[in-house]
């Protein structure tokens, strides 16, 4: 019998490293530089913290690494504020991407996020349907 035709599956990676002292010396959060990068959302989730900056070095790497991956996806440019990190009840992140890029549009992101009070990560995996 012949083997089932394996779907096709375009796969990426990316991940983003960033010091929390670059979002600490922008602080307050209702300046510029946060709404330029951030959503309302994002800007609301990290306000609610203890220490802010932290989450919002976090929330920036994983829209950096989310955008490192979707980017290798396709030939179109995207931007960095096409991305929205969310949280789901067990406080896990969710990325979603906006962007209308149609060869992007279906595209499913995973971020995992880890920071110290210095530095965040993030990595991202990108996965086009065929
Ligand atoms: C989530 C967890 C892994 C965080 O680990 P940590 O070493 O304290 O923190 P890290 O810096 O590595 O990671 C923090 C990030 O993990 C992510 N995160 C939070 N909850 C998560 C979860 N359930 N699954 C995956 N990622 C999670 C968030 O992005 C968070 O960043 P944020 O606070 O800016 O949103 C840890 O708290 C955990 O295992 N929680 C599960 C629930 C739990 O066990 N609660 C304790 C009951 S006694």
């Amino acid at each position: 019998m012949p083997m089932a035709k394996e779907p096709r599956a375009w796969i990426q990676i990316g991940v983003d490293i960033e010091r929390v002292e670059r979002f600490r010396k922008e602080m307050p959060p209702s300046g510029h530089f946060f709404s330029t990068i951030f959503t309302k959302r994002e800007i609301e989730y990290c306000v609610s913290k203890v220490d802010p900056p932290i989450h919002f070095a976090g929330t920036f790497a994983a829209k950096e690494a989310a955008h490192k991956a979707v980017n290798r996806l396709t030939t179109n440019r995207i931007l960095i504020t096409s991305f929205e990190v969310t949280h789901g009840k067990d406080g896990a992140p969710n990325v979603s991407y906006t962007g209308k890029d149609s060869e992007t549009k279906k595209v499913d992101i995973k971020i995992s996020v880890s920071h110290t009070t210095e530095d965040a990560i993030a990595i991202a995996l990108a996965t086009l349907p065929s």
